[in-house]
């Protein structure tokens, strides 16, 4: 097992919980603070990140961290991580055993960073989010923008920033949802 986050990235770089280590280039482990503020929850690395091993590093996360930062929230709060470590091969959602299989890490990552705001991004993160917490969510598009009470932390589901690189015309609400949450923490 692992006490802290360094222990458990060391196994994560050398998983075989599941399929997707087998295709994988790197482990993707979570990156930023010791005591954030948010914590947001990606779905899966994409090949950017496969290659590099950084969350959130090609086109879905410039968009996220330009609509963060416009909301004044600082990049200093923020820890982000992912639902899975390892690429889906062809970028295919995760499958729930691999949501299974990783949310181990996920759960230590919450329990032992204590975020105020969690961000949920999509609707795996949500599925990972609520296999760890026991809470029911309503679909994402239903869920976004809700606050729902989890352990002295507040749950705020988001969409996936793919999402509004597939359709501009959520960016309002998506810039909306971070303003909510910049003035929340
Ligand atoms: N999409 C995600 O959900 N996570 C990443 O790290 C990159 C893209």
């Amino acid at each position: 097992m692992y006490s802290n986050i360094e222990e458990m990235n060391a196994l994560i770089k050398n998983c075989i919980k599941c399929n997707l280590s087998l295709k994988r280039k790197n482990a993707v482990c979570g990156n930023g603070p010791k005591n954030p503020k948010i914590m947001i929850i990606g779905e899966a690395p994409g090949k950017t990140e496969d290659e590099n091993g950084i969350p959130f590093s090609g086109r879905s996360g410039v968009l996220l961290r330009k609509v963060m930062e416009e909301s004044g929230i600082d990049s200093k709060d923020v820890y982000i991580t992912n639902s899975v470590r390892c690429r889906p091969h062809n970028n295919q959602k995760p499958k729930k055993a691999n949501l299974i299989a990783c949310s181990a890490y996920l759960k230590f990552e919450v329990e032992f960073l204590k975020p105020n705001i969690i961000v949920p991004l999509g609707n795996s993160s949500l599925g990972a989010l609520s296999y760890i917490s026991g809470i029911r969510f309503d679909p994402i598009t239903k869920a976004i923008g809700q606050k729902i009470s989890w352990n002295q932390m507040i749950i705020i589901p988001q969409f996936h920033p793919a999402a509004i690189l597939r359709d501009m015309k959520r960016l309002k609400v998506f810039e909306g949802v971070f303003r909510k949450i910049a003035n929340k923490n």
